[in-house]
């Protein structure tokens, strides 16, 4: 199925095309809770901050619940958590309440933290095909060509039964908690988030060759809509 792509000219328009993308989720629910799965790694990181400086408390919307699609096994205050980075350069920021931030237990045991994060998803999203359903899930795109924590040498997370497991960094080892496949392919809106020259041919190789051999060619949206967020250098190839 042919992805839907849009090119940006910088972060600051991608930053608004979330921000927009939020406030017509938060419309469209009428009232009701809007469940936002953040990725890691360093590009949210430039959009986090010009969320938090452009539409500050506006963002700040009760419906709003955030999650991970996935985090590194260390403490909220390490400097490789991604919660610690969305929420020191945005949510404590514009005071999201902390009842509406759920994030991985990066401090606990790994095993058991993917058992009590999955529980903790499935009793708080509704469920569509029998899975949790996300709302929005926010995406990045290794340069491996892996998403969340699903990296090409456990391509079984793909196809996982649970809604999380523990996944461990191919050249490090670091362990991490990531959500799985078939949960993040129920995401109702799924937006790749893909920008620089480093990411370009991954890019091609996804989106033109459809190379099955990298877990990012295996994201489809089962139940609404994927589409990719590049800009120029990303998508220099395509
Ligand atoms: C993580 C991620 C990971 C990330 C990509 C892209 O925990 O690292 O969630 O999937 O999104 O590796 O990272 P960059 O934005 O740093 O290129």
């Amino acid at each position: 199925m042919k992805a839907k792509i849009k090119i940006f000219k910088n972060t600051g328009e991608i930053a608004d095309e979330f921000a927009n993308t939020l406030k017509t989720l938060a419309k469209a629910a009428n009232g009701k809770a809007v469940h936002i799965a953040l990725s890691g790694g360093s590009t949210p990181k430039i959009i986090f901050q010009y969320l938090k400086e452009k539409f500050g408390k506006e963002l700040a919307n009760p419906q709003f619940h955030f999650w991970w699609g996935d985090d590194r096994c260390v403490p909220p205050t390490d400097d490789e958590s991604n919660y610690k980075w969305a929420n020191e350069l945005w949510l404590k920021e514009i005071e999201i309440p902390l009842t509406n931030i759920h994030r991985v237990l990066g401090e606990n045991d790994p095993e058991s933290e993917a058992i009590r994060y999955a529980q903790e998803i499935e009793k708080h999203l509704p469920f569509e095909n029998n899975l949790p359903t996300f709302d929005f899930m926010l995406l990045g795109l290794g340069e491996d060509g892996h998403t969340a924590s699903i990296f090409p040498n456990q391509m079984e997370l793909l196809s996982s039964k649970n809604t999380c497991e523990v996944a461990f960094h191919p050249n490090t080892g670091q362990k991490r908690i990531t959500l799985t496949g078939p949960v993040i392919n129920n995401s109702k809106f799924i937006v790749f988030l893909a920008i620089g020259e480093n990411k370009a041919s991954k890019v091609k190789e996804i989106l033109l060759d459809q190379q099955e051999d990298l877990p990012a060619s295996h994201i489809q949206s089962n139940t609404g809509e994927l589409i990719w967020w590049l800009d120029k250098n990303s998508a220099q190839n395509m």
